[in-house]
Order: C-alpha cells, then sequence, then structure tokens
C-alpha cells in the first residue's frame, strides 16, 4: 500500500508540471521518492536536486536510507514511487501523483468533483488516499493519453542515460580475474564495439534495402575499427592511470594491490566512461585509516575539474570540507538539507544535532 500522504506539494501551490527545463535542468532531481522493501518503508517522500557541478554529501545513521537513496538515484533500486529525472530526462515510469494534469484526467477525478468536492479536496483526496488505479486503465483513456505523452515528451533510452553516470561502492567491486587495465577498458571497449555492431548491422540493412529504392538512403557514417576502439580505450586508460600515479599496476591483478590502490583504480574504471555524474557510496569505510587519504584526494581532485559528485560518506571531514550541500537523511526522509557551514555549525534538527554530537 502506497504511502503517500506525505507528498509536500499539495493541490493549491502546484499545477502538475514538475518537469526541469532545457539547459537550466538539473543533473539530477529525485522527486519525492518512496522505497519499501516488503513491509519495510525505507524513503518515505524525498526530494532532491543535484546541479551541475555540484559536490553534494549524504550523510546520516547507519541504516537511515542513504544507500538506497543514492541507488535509486541510478536506478540500482527501482523507486516504490516517485520520479528521477537526469538532465531533463525522466528515468523511470510517470509518477500520476506528480502530474495534477494528470490526475485531472482521471475516472476517480471526475467521480470525485461530481461527488461535490472542489478541484483541490479532490487531488488531495486522491493522493492521501492513492485512489489512482494500479493498473491504470480503469482511469480512462484521456488519463492513459496524458500519461503516455509525459513519457513519450520527457523519456529517454535508460541504459543510455546510466552509462553518464559513475558508481563507485564501498566494496571496490573489481573483475577479480582481470588485471587493472583490461578492469578500466572494459566498459568503454564493450559499449563501443556494441555500437559499432550495431551501425555495421544497420548499414547492411540499409544496402540490402536500397536495391530496392528509388531513393537511396545513406549509410551511416563509420569511423572507426574494433582495434582502434581499443587502443584509445588502452591510451586512456594509462593516462588515468598514470594521472593517479599507477601506471606501474596496469598489468597486475586487483588481488596485488592495496585497498587505497583498489579503490583508486574503480573510481578511475568509473571515470573511463565519460561520466556527467559520479555517485559514491562510502568509498573509504572498507579501507585501513591510513588508505583513507589517498582515496579522498582522489576525490577532491575530482571535485575541482568540475565533476558533478554525490558522495553518501562517513567522512565529516570530507563532507565539511568538499562538499557545496549537505543531505541529512534520517527515517527515510531528507530532516535537513545545507551549506556545509549550516549543518555542521549550525545544525537545527534535533537528530541531526544528535548524530553530530556522535560523530563529530
Ligand atoms: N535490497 C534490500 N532488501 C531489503 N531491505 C533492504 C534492502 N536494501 C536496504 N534495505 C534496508 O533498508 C534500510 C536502509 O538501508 P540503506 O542501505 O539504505 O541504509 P544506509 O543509510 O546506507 O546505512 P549504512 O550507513 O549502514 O550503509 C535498512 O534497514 C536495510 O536493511
Ligand atoms: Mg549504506
Amino acid at each position: 500500500m502506497p504511502d503517500v500522504k506525505n507528498y509536500s506539494q499539495n493541490a493549491s501551490e502546484n499545477t502538475g508540471s514538475v518537469k526541469p527545463e532545457g539547459e537550466a535542468a538539473p543533473m539530477l532531481r529525485v522527486n519525492n521518492i518512496y522505497k519499501n522493501f516488503g513491509d519495510l518503508k525505507v524513503l518515505k517522500g524525498v526530494s532532491a536536486e543535484i546541479r551541475r557541478g555540484e559536490v553534494v554529501s549524504i550523510i546520516g545513521a547507519s541504516g537511515s536510507g542513504k544507500s538506497t537513496l543514492l541507488r535509486c538515484m541510478n536506478l540500482l533500486e527501482t523507486p516504490t514511487f516517485g520520479e528521477v529525472w537526469m538532465e531533463g530526462k525522466l528515468l523511470t515510469p510517470v509518477d500520476p501523483y506528480l502530474h495534477f494534469d494528470v490526475i485531472r484526467a482521471s475516472a476517480t477525478y471526475r467521480g470525485l468533483i461530481d461527488g461535490g468536492m472542489s478541484d483541490e479536496e479532490a487531488i488531495d483526496e486522491i493522493k492521501s488516499c492513492d485512489l489512482l488505479k494500479e493498473k491504470h486503465s480503469a482511469e480512462g483513456k484521456e488519463y492513459r493519453a496524458r500519461m503516455k505523452a509525459i513519457k513519450k515528451e520527457n523519456g529517454i533510452d535508460v541504459n543510455l542515460m546510466r552509462q553518464k553516470m559513475g558508481m563507485v561502492f564501498q566494496s571496490f567491486n573489481l573483475f577479480a580475474n582481470m588485471t587493472v587495465l583490461k578492469n578500466i577498458m572494459f566498459a568503454p571497449v564493450t559499449i563501443r564495439t556494441r555500437q559499432l555492431r550495431a551501425a555495421k548491422r544497420k548499414n547492411a540493412w540499409i544496402s540490402f534495402s536500397n536495391l530496392f529504392r528509388k531513393e537511396k538512403r545513406e549509410l551511416i557514417p563509420i569511423g572507426t575499427t574494433k582495434e582502434q576502439i581499443v587502443a584509445e580505450a588502452r591510451e586512456q586508460a594509462m593516462n588515468l592511470l598514470t594521472r593517479i600515479g599507477l601506471a606501474e599496476k596496469a598489468d597486475a591483478y586487483p588481488s596485488t594491490l592495496s585497498g587505497g590502490q583498489k579503490q583508486r583504480i574503480a573510481i578511475v574504471r568509473a571515470l573511463a566512461m565519460n561520466p556527467d555524474v559520479m555517485l559514491f557510496d562510502e568509498p573509504t569505510s572498507a579501507l585501513d585509516p591510513e588508505m583513507i587519504g589517498e582515496v579522498l584526494d582522489l576525490m577532491k581532485m575530482l571535485a575541482k575539474t568540475g565533476m558533478t559528485m554525490v558522495v553518501v560518506t562517513h567522512e565529516m571531514g570530507f563532507a565539511r570540507e568538499v562538499s557545496d550541500r549537505v543531505l541529512f537523511v534520517d527515517e527515510g526522509y531528507i530532516k535537513e538539507e545545507g551549506t556545509p557551514e549550516q549543518i555542521f555549525k549550525n545544525p537545527k534538527d534535533p537528530r541531526l544535532q544528535d548524530f553530530l554530537s556522535k560523530v563529530l
């Protein structure tokens, strides 16, 4: 049973459109995310925006939902309700409760209005009691058409979009059976050769169908070969390794590296995909204390290059020093957010005050 009572918008303050527009669109936007695991309600209506070039830290007690929030951002978890937007594109299914024009097009809304409710009352009733039908078909043609239109206008190939998000985990997740160099080259080579194969297949089809056409279709220009793709990926991987001082480890296997080295390789591996945003889930928690510094230094360097970063972290020093903004997650909500100065020097929420008193 969805829990939509806490939706922050109410009918009077919003006309329904939540589409972030064009260039001004934030890098990432989560809009009223709920995540349930069975009966366990982990996120209970979380909204947040990550702007281009921002470094945002997510802090909070263990079990509060930080990782779940981060995993919802790149769809490693599918939110139960709510929407995730990236660069103005909708990555999740349309959540009708966030679009008042859609609610107004539903059979349920019309029923309530006919029964004498005002527009505002009807929308509030529908949201708080979760009245829109799960399968949506019962809500009528116009309702379904609007849902479809939103998806059509804003939706995108989710896999393509996810490639623009680099993810770094606490446990490194390097491929144990590949050398460092292969680890870094793997994703770019796989994806680019897949694209190359798809283009070749398409060209074969175009050439064939041109035999029967008067007006010939043009072939897709293919300016590369598999060998070139591999050579370029190797060069990029070596450049990245050189930048972090680990070029001599190119042919080593992960098991021979220290934790700090593994994590730096994991970061570089994510960077090899040229991501628009990097998501980190406690990248230093599995490290021995003496190795934390080298990983944080690399992350600081990355922040200085203007990379958009979202970092779940227990490193309060990092959150304070490097972030533009800090989100405090507690009991499934963002209880407080602000600049590091506001969060660490002048916390307002009692739970945040309590949390900081334990970790600082
Ligand atoms: N796949 C899952 N299935 C069931 N429950 C889950 C799943 N993932 C997370 N949870 C539960 O959701 C809650 C929040 O977990 P989450 O990992 O988001 O917390 P966290 O804030 O990242 O904690 P930590 O600081 O310990 O990493 C926990 O109670 C956890 O047990
Ligand atoms: Mg976690």
